[in-house]
């Protein structure tokens, strides 16, 4: 399969505003692809296209290869913006009732719950769950009818540091049974660490597209060191490390890479009569190039 989702030049206008502008983005099989852009940049808008909730203005959008949109319909499950849930009703009655509805097996609600860590909510009722839960429970109803491509609106939106985790675990767990996701967020460190695809939008366009591996190439992780004489330490640095990817930053030396020779530098620095005050490694650097990106969009 070349793809399991195709746009191209998607566009959705409101009141001659173009919320979603031109978007052309390709989901292949096996992608986690984080749709990542801040609030008002279009993602909802655009998922709720895709999945037929509102007309596009103009463009296309495809599933699997181009298969007939009934079918294909079929092998999408979502989430968008919070689930619909009912309160009164438990987990497992939740799930099974949307089965019923959906006209699918019933008998997976169990292995459902498993899968997102609810198989333990027993006669709770909905409306007592926290936040986290129910965002996990909204993920098993996007599974009931066993999609090959899972579409999520900002799945941890508003969750505290735990949900978050267990919502990134449960999206690797998945992606290990073979599913296809598409996530949106405005929180880009949370889909770095998940994510194998990028598409960055802003003000409704399509940035950029861009793999895991291409974006760790361009935010290779770098060394800071803080010194009272940055540009004699980097000439120092410089000799030392035989490199010339030494940079310098108001106070602040920035050396491209994680050093293994950390203290045979600083040694050689404090021999030249330098003194450094502080050492640290910058690994947030993707983060910034998203923002970059997106202020350039
Ligand atoms: N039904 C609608 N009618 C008019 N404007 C809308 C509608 N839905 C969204 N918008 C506008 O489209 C823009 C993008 O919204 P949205 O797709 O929700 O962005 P995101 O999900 O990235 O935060 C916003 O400016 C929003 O106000
Ligand atoms: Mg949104």
């Amino acid at each position: 399969m070349s793809y399991v989702l195709q746009t191209e030049g998607l566009t959705k206008t409101y009141k001659k505003t173009k919320v979603v502008d031109q978007v052309s983005l390709t989901v292949r099989s096996g992608d986690i692809y984080g749709f990542v852009g801040k609030n008002g940049a279009g993602k909802t808008t655009f998922i709720r296209t895709v999945l037929g909730l509102t007309r596009p203005s103009g463009g296309t959008y495809r599933f699997f290869d181009g298969m007939a949109l009934n079918d294909a319909r079929r092998k999408v499950g979502s989430l968008i913006e919070g689930p619909a849930l009912y309160r009164n009703m438990t987990a497992r009655e939740n799930i099974e009732l949307y089965a019923t509805m959906l006209q699918v097996d019933k008998g997976r609600s169990l292995m459902l719950l498993q899968t997102v860590g609810l198989a333990d909510t027993g006669k709770k009722r909905v409306g007592d769950f926290s936040l986290g839960m129910k965002q996990r429970l909204g993920i098993a109803m996007a599974l009931v009818g066993d999609p090959d491509l899972l579409i999520l609106d900002e799945p941890i939106n508003g969750l505290d540091p735990k949900g978050i985790v267990e919502i990134r675990e449960l999206l690797l767990t998945l992606h290990q049974q073979g599913k296809t996701i598409f996530l949106s967020s405005h929180l880009l460190g949370e889909l770095e660490k998940v994510a194998t695809r990028y598409g960055i939008i802003a003000n409704g366009h399509m940035v950029e597209e861009i793999t895991a591996e291409e974006l760790q190439r361009v935010c290779v992780a770098r060394t800071v060191i803080k010194t009272n004489d940055p540009l004699k330490a980097a000439v120092v640095a410089s000799r030392f490390l035989q490199t010339g990817e030494v940079t310098v930053e108001g106070d602040r030396l920035l050396i491209a890479g994680t050093l293994d020779n950390i203290g045979a530098l600083t040694n050689a620095l404090f021999a030249e009569n330098i003194v450094v005050s502080g050492i640290s490694s910058d690994d947030n650097r993707a983060e910034e190039y998203f923002i970059r990106k997106m202020e350039e969009g």
